[in-house]
């Protein structure tokens, strides 16, 4: 479904990112791969094959990276047709839910996670759209948000449970940078979309509910006894898949939309109405 096409993959050593490289190359893509773990990422770029992958140090808070990301897209495979803003973070490690709420806020911490989740995307935009109009043959961004993007209870049911203030504002700015993007962009035949992925199984949320000890088999079993979806946990490649619909000439008319894949959780807890009892008449 890519054959011939170019892609960047930012946070891609990793989770979401790793998923998406490995599915883009099996889908004919050539991929430049970004991020910060470059030991990992370019064990990753070997294993996919250098005629298809290459690995090329990136912190997406830099836009000096981001710029030279794009540029060794079109300097090496001669293009660039897709661009996913995917890297992100969340607190540092050792972070309580409590760290997360604004009256709690750090602002180092506040400042980085704007920094990565949010101008990292906007910068990132910047730089794919730049390569993308002088290729003359428009193309395709696709910005990771979260449901924390979307809502700001992330609750399976039961108790309404904040997210992170610094998370989910960066998260939410996503959601606009990319209607922007798409309004700002069309005439260049430039599309901007978003995924909005559910709680997925992913070294970032293991981190985050301090499940890091886990396999990633027995972190799929933990979160499939949680999902309003009985048994089904959200994989990375889950995700990639919706981004592979996004960035292939399926996804040729979509502009502007966030796809959300989450088992549906973000459309229960968005009417869900803190002390309101369950009809069970
Ligand atoms: N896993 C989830 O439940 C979930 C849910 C919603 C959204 N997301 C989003 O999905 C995206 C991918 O996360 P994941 O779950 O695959 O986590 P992950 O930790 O497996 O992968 C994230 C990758 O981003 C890289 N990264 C972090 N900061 C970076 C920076 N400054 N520059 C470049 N790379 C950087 C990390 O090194 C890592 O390889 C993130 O944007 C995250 O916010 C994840």
């Amino acid at each position: 479904m890519l054959a011939g096409k170019v892609a960047a993959i930012t946070g891609a050593a990793s989770g979401i990112g790793e998923a998406v490289a490995r599915l883009f190359v099996k889908e004919g893509a050539r991929v430049v791969l970004g991020d910060i773990q470059h030991d990992k990422l370019r064990r990753l770029a070997d294993e996919l094959g250098s005629d298809r992958a290459m690995a090329q140090e990136c912190d997406v808070s830099q836009e000096a990276d981001l710029k030279q990301l794009a540029d060794a897209a079109v300097s090496t495979y001669g293009s660039l047709g897709v661009w996913c803003s995917n890297a992100g973070c969340y607190h540092r490690e050792g972070v309580t839910p409590l760290d997360g709420l604004i009256e709690n806020l750090d602002t180092a911490d506040f400042d980085r996670q704007v920094a990565v989740n949010l101008r990292g995307v906007a910068l990132g935009t910047k730089h794919a759209a730049r390569a993308m109009k002088r290729g003359g043959r428009g193309g395709c961004i696709i910005n990771t948000t979260s449901v924390a993007g979307l809502v700001v209870n992330c609750a399976n049911s039961g108790d309404p449970v904040l997210v992170s203030a610094a998370y989910s504002a960066s998260k939410h700015g996503i959601v606009a940078l990319t209607k922007l993007g798409a309004c700002e962009l069309a005439p260049y035949r430039i599309r901007v979309n978003a995924v909005a992925p559910g709680y997925t199984a992913t070294p970032m949320l293991a981190k985050t509910i301090g499940l890091q000890h886990l396999s990633k088999e027995e972190l799929e079993a933990e979160l499939a006894k949680v999902s309003i979806m009985p048994g089904v946990a959200l994989r990375a490649e889950d995700i990639a898949n919706g981004m592979l619909y996004l960035a292939s000439d399926m996804g040729r008319c979509v502009n502007g939309h966030t796809l959300v894949i989450d088992n549906g959780l973000v459309a229960g807890v968005a009417g869900y109405v803190p002390g309101l009892e369950t009809d069970t008449a």
